[in-house]
């Protein structure tokens, strides 16, 4: 398997307030296909990554603005499919209100590329459809806005649940293996071994 990272910068928006933010844009693949994890900001920048490789789909963790606003160029360019947790539809309609995404993510489902299974696990807590991609061959976890280095996403805005967030790591990402690593949707990797003993400390205080 084959994994790129590039780094894109532009704007959140919720609760209309505006942030600058840098997102990683992660590819997963082979020499010949791979999938695009969050379109974000830059279309020509993810395009350059993708090269002369086809672009099976973009998978979107969750439907932040910052995480989306390339999907539908980058789509139409390269001619692939858009997934994402149909629970994130009402923050997919706010960027893309005459456009729908193609496919809904389900918990469960598997998506292979270049020779490795993806298995979608839905992360509810940043936002209600927030899903993580975890690929066990490799092992490695794509954490989007749900699991960062330091601690879970933020959960201060709409749409959004600290207990739940919490709740979902737990169950879904802590049962992973220690030594899987975590890439995120901005920032830093971690891993799973380095973030789980802070779940106490997470779960004693409120956000
Ligand atoms: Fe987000």
């Amino acid at each position: 398997m084959r994994l790129d990272r590039v780094v894109t910068s532009g704007i959140f928006s919720l609760d209309g307030q505006d942030f600058d933010v840098d997102n990683n844009v992660w590819m997963v693949g082979d020499d010949n296909e791979v999938v695009v994890i969050d379109a974000a900001h830059d279309a020509e920048t993810i395009l350059a990554g993708v090269a002369d490789r086809r672009l099976k789909a973009i998978i979107s963790t969750h439907g932040h603005n910052d995480h989306i606003n390339a999907a539908v160029e980058v789509a139409t360019t390269a001619g692939c499919p858009i997934f994402l947790h149909p629970d994130d539809a009402m923050l997919w309609d706010v960027v893309y209100p005459e456009h729908r995404f193609d496919t809904d993510l389900t918990h469960g489902d598997v998506i292979t590329v270049g020779g490795a299974e993806l298995k979608v696990l839905h992360t509810p807590g940043h936002s209600p459809g927030g899903c993580c991609l975890y690929v066990p061959s490799q092992g490695m976890v794509f954490t989007g806005d749900t699991l960062f280095n330091g601690g879970p996403g933020a959960t201060g805005r709409s749409f959004s649940s600290y207990d739940v967030i919490l709740d979902s790591i737990e169950a879904h990402l802590f049962s992973l293996p220690a030594d899987t690593a975590v890439h995120t949707g901005h920032g830093d990797s971690t891993s799973i071994g380095a973030e789980a003993p802070s779940m106490p400390e997470w779960r004693s205080k409120q956000e």
